[in-house]
Parts: structure tokens; C-alpha cells; sequence
């Protein structure tokens, strides 16, 4: 990861960061355990990589930069709940995450059953707070299409195919199909959400949409291959749970040179996708960089 990069990426994480503990001191529940049990979850750990997309891509257009904060927070808080569900016992069955004890195992099931269904209203409740100057009529549709990226239409639908018991059978095409579902779905969101709030013309939030599954797929790829050659200490999360899982990765279809050549290839594809803007700003290339050499 260049110098360079890690200072924007960790400039951004801090920004984030104390948005996200703003909008949990302010959105207090009566229940001191969940409201602990929340902020646990979110704060303190992960790579940021939504927030810092929403935050870069939005630089395209005119955006108003604290408003574009508050959305990239609602869409980390989306993301924060994917996690919690997705260690639960009856889903990954994962004690680890951003190298703490999950939700699950630091307070109880129950509560990160919770901890989930509260983070994605909230997430929606922020979305729905935020960049109340454009026209209501496209605030409605930008919190319609955030429901249908991550829905059952959407990342739900991915994680579907994910735990679905008949996974054995599932084809490559299938595989990429729910990668693009579970991952790339939100990442091409987060990417898109400056030029919608911004009434951009389609064909630059196609290239944005593009950008987003490509380099979401690439994204994946890494995070299965990190799951069988990755370091705990230094991901945060446990080696070894897809196959404890029995699950279908990209491992099952190309060997780990080969897979590394598809991440490379679909980096290089998310990097032409964004060619309607002209060169691609160091802050972009620097992620795509990332995602194709990631240890974490
Ligand atoms: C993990 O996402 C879940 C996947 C989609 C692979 P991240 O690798 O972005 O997790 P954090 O937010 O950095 O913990
Ligand atoms: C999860 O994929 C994607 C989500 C929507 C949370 P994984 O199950 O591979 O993510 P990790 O490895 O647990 O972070
Ligand atoms: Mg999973
Ligand atoms: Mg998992
Ligand atoms: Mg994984």
C-alpha cells in the first residue's frame, strides 16, 4: 500500500469515524446495552473502504462535502449490521471480526440479532436526514435505490445464495453472480451516491456503477483468497471459515496465481470504467491498488 494512499485512507477513516460516534451519541436509545452494544460494533476498527469510495467518487461533481459525510456513514452502518448477521452462529459462525471478539460472542445472539436490524434503520433514518437541499422526489429515489442494492433484490439476495445448502452445485457464473450481490452491490452504491445526489447524467453514473462491480467482484475474490492465505492478526477476522463452512469460493474454480490474475483483471476493468472522467485521480487508482494486493 503506497504511503500516500494509507495517509488518504486513514485521513478519511478518522472523518468517518467521528461522524459515525457523532450520530451514536445522538441517536440514544433507552437500552444501555444495545446502545453499547451498537457502538462496539461500529466503531473502532475496519478499513473504511465505502465511506473513502462515497467520499472520492462524489469529488466528480459538485457535492457538499459534510453532506456526502452523513451518507457515506449511513451506508457504513448498513455495512456494519451485514457483519454482525453475517458471523452469527446459524450464518458464518465467526468469533472474530476487525480483530475483536464478533457481536455475537462479546455480548450474546440475541442482542446482535438486534444490533443488525437496528444499524439498518438507521442507517436508512440517517439517509433519509441527509442532503435534504435536493428535490424530495430524488431523495425518494435515492433511498429507494440504496434498498434495492441491499435488499433481497440486492446484498440480502446475495447472502442467500451464499448460505444456500445446495451450494455444491453452484456454477461460476453463479459464484460472480453473488459476489456481485453480496459485495459489489454496496460498494457500487457507494461509489454512485455523489453523482445521484448531484442529478449527474446517467451515462457517468453507469461508469461509476461499473467502477464499483468491477472492483467489488475484484474485492471478494481477495477476501476468499485472504481466508485461506490471509493473517489473523492482520485481517481481524479468522483464516479458514469458508472451507469450515464448506462454502464455494473462488478457490474452488481457479488456484490462487490464477485467481490473483482474475483481481488484476477486474481492476483493470474498473480503472477503464472510469475513463469518461478523464485520469483517474491518485485517491481511486491508490484503492484499486489496494483491493489487487490487499493482506487485510
Ligand atoms: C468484509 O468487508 C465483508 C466483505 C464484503 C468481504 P471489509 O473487508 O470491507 O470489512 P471491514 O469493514 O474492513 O471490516
Ligand atoms: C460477506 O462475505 C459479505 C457480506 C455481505 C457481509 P464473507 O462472509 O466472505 O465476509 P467475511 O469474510 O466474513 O468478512
Ligand atoms: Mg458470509
Ligand atoms: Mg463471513
Ligand atoms: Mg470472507
Amino acid at each position: 500500500m503506497s504511503e500516500i494512499f494509507q495517509k488518504s485512507l486513514r485521513d478519511s477513516s478518522l472523518k468517518i469515524e467521528d461522524v459515525l460516534s457523532k450520530i451514536l451519541e445522538k441517536k440514544i436509545s433507552n437500552n444501555k446495552n444495545l446502545n453499547d452494544a451498537m457502538r462496539y460494533s461500529v466503531l473502532g476498527g475496519g478499513k473504511r473502504i465505502r465511506p473513502f469510495l462515497v467520499a472520492e467518487c462524489s469529488k466528480f461533481f459538485d457535492t457538499d462535502e459534510d453532506e456526502i459525510l452523513q451518507i457515506a456513514a449511513a451506508i457504513e452502518l448498513l455495512h456494519v449490521y451485514s457483519l454482525v448477521h453475517d458471523d452469527l452462529p446459524s450464518m458464518d459462525n465467526d468469533d472474530l471480526r476487525r480483530g475483536k471478539p464478533s457481536t455475537h460472542k462479546y455480548f450474546d445472539e440475541a442482542i446482535a440479532i438486534l444490533v443488525g436490524d437496528a444499524l439498518q434503520t438507521l442507517s436508512f433514518e440517517i439517509l433519509s436526514e441527509s442532503y435534504k437541499k435536493i428535490k424530495k422526489i430524488d431523495q425518494i429515489n435515492l433511498i429507494n435505490s440504496f434498498a434495492q442494492y441491499v435488499g433481497q433484490y440486492g446484498m440480502v439476495g446475495g447472502q442467500a445464495i451464499d448460505i444456500d445448502v445446495n451450494q455444491k452445485d453452484l456454477s461460476l457464473d453463479k459464484l460472480l453472480e453473488m459476489y456481485k450481490l453480496k459485495t459489489a452491490n454496496l460498494i457500487s452504491f457507494s461509489c454512485q451516491v455523489g453523482g445521484i445526489v448531484s442529478g449527474a447524467e446517467q451515462k457517468k453514473i453507469n461508469a461509476l456503477k461499473n467502477f464499483g462491480n468491477n472492483l467489488g467482484i475484484a474485492f471478494q475474490i481477495s477476501d476468499d483468497i485472504l481466508d485461506v492465505i490471509g493473517d489473523e492478526k492482520v485481517t481481524g477476522k479468522r483464516v479458514g471459515s469458508d472451507l469450515k463452512n464448506n462454502k464455494k469460493t473462488f478457490l474452488n474454480f481457479f488456484d490462487i496465481d490464477n485467481s490473483k490474475g482474475e483481481i488484476k483483471k477486474y481492476c483493470d476493468l474498473s480503472i477503464s470504467s472510469l475513463k469518461i472522467f478523464g485520469p483517474i485521480p491518485d485517491t481511486l487508482l491508490g484503492l484499486v491498488n489496494f483491493v489487487r494486493e490487499r493482506e487485510f
